[in-house]
């Protein structure tokens, strides 16, 4: 397992980039390793983690702060050269205990908020892009939820939320979340009332996070209406926790109902000039939510089980921009080895060889993959490559993008290292120009 899937096919990531917008996904700490990692780090712009920065897992004791799983999620952003979305600083669930069992009086609990939020951005001051500052704040009705916030402190707990938020970490974008206000209707317009009151007290809000959620067949037909009129207030907008479920067993017809619908939720933002990207919740069905909460359902995401496309991961693709071909590219496909050819005091040589695996003539080859250890690409040649924090892209040139059937090409390059220098991670080559 491992080498099947990332052997070729489209690279969200990179496709997002070049229509502007970041592909993103939720990660489970404890997983980033193996064929896990190597997809998230590849595939995807940023991550979110799924559980590791909730109240919860980070004070589960008063005063006594667990930052094992946010900091691996966030290292392992640099490493990859990610965004980081924080999830999430003030939410009614998934709350400690001593929170949720303590009486505490309204001033102490407003507080002992704003503290978490000076704690918890502060301590990720510049490597976190955007936070999910208040999570869910909404009820189906429109109206406000009854959460121990809102009960204690009223509507001014959102407000001091965003402020504390702004004062911990000036340059983060900051974000209002919520599911089902993905349409048009009643909760969606009580949140667009929300936003535009909070916009109009001069509260620092940035952008409205849409959950997504959703169920195979029923994206629904306002999303794009409701992310644009969310845009107009002067905010940005995102798709925050994509997926779309299914009742199991998974079958042709639904897993193709599935790939509209990723096409249209991913249509939908490339149509909104704010929206800056799409987030999957989890982009493997071994890493969701959903089996455990919808029993009989699941296949919510991207990748099966054992880390293979679906139709969706094409569906995606194709909405931005791909046109490598159908599913899986017909006939098309390419391998790159990577050998270091020569080493000195802080420097190497390293040769590269694309070869066709297809039955049909490349036009156009891309290879990716990343360092483990520092090393910079510093000067190539036959190849465009760039580097970005870890992850280093090559493109080939105009005279070596065709390759025949059983043919390769090869190219170089020259690195710095200031150590070991472990052979990439994640090698991957992808067809097309
Ligand atoms: O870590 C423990 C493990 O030690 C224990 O053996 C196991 C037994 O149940 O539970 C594990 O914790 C679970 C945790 O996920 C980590 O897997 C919790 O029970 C489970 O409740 C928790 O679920 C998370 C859920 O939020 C909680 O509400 C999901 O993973 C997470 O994907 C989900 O994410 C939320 C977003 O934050 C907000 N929007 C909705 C979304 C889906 O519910």
């Amino acid at each position: 397992m491992g080498v099947l899937p990332l052997a070729d096919g489209p690279v969200l990531r990179d496709l997002a980039d070049a229509r502007g917008i970041t592909y993103g996904t939720a990660v489970t700490a404890s997983k980033l390793t193996g064929t896990y990692g190597e997809l998230a780090g590849a595939q995807f712009g940023s991550v979110t983690p799924g559980n590791e920065m909730k109240w919860a897992s980070v004070e589960p004791t008063r005063g006594s702060y667990s930052w094992s799983g946010a900091d691996r999620v966030v290292d392992f952003a640099a490493a990859h050269g990610q965004k980081v979305r924080g999830h999430t600083l003030v939410w009614h669930s998934q709350l400690p205990s001593w929170l949720t069992g303590g009486s505490f009086p309204p001033g102490e609990l407003r507080t002992l908020m704003t503290d978490h939020i000076a704690v918890e951005a502060g301590r990720y001051k510049g490597r976190v892009d955007h936070w999910d500052v208040v999570n869910e704040p909404m009820n189906e009705d429109g109206s406000l939820r009854r959460s121990l916030w809102y009960e204690q402190l009223g509507e001014s707990y959102l407000a001091d939320a965003f402020r504390a938020a702004r004062a911990a970490d000036p340059d983060a974008k900051l974000y209002v979340n919520d599911y089902n206000t993905d349409g048009l209707g009643a909760k969606s317009d009580g949140l667009y009332n929300l936003v535009k009151r909070l916009l109009a007290q001069g509260v620092p809000i940035d952008g409205v996070g849409f959950q997504a959620h959703l169920i195979v067949g029923q994206v629904p037909s306002t999303l794009e209406a409701n992310l644009k009129r969310f845009a107009d207030l002067g905010v940005d907008v995102a798709i925050t926790e994509l997926d779309i479920r299914m009742a199991l067993p998974a079958t042709d017809a639904k897993l193709a109902q599935q790939k509209s619908d990723f096409t249209k939720v991913t249509t939908a933002c490339l149509a909104v000039a704010r929206c800056v990207g799409v987030t999957v919740w989890g982009f493997t069905d071994s890493d969701s939510w959903i089996p455990s909460t919808f029993p009989g359902q699941g296949a919510a995401t991207p990748y099966d089980e054992n880390f293979v496309p679906k139709p969706a991961h094409t569906g995606i693709a194709e909405a931005l921009g791909w046109t490598g071909g159908g599913d899986p590219p017909p006939g098309s496909s390419c391998s790159v080895t990577y050998t270091v050819q020569n080493e000195w005091g802080n420097g190497f040589t390293a040769a590269l060889t694309v070869r066709n695996t297809g039955t049909v003539p490349l036009d156009g080859w891309t290879a990716t993959w990343s360092y483990g250890a520092g090393q910079q690409v510093t000067q190539a040649w036959n190849a465009t490559v760039t580097q970005a924090a870890t992850r280093v892209t090559a493109v080939n040139l105009a005279y070596n993008g065709t390759i025949p059937a059983g043919g390769s090409v090869n190219f170089g390059l020259n690195g710095s290292r200031s150590g070991t220098n472990p052979p990439p991670t994640g090698l991957l080559c992808t067809t097309g120009s």
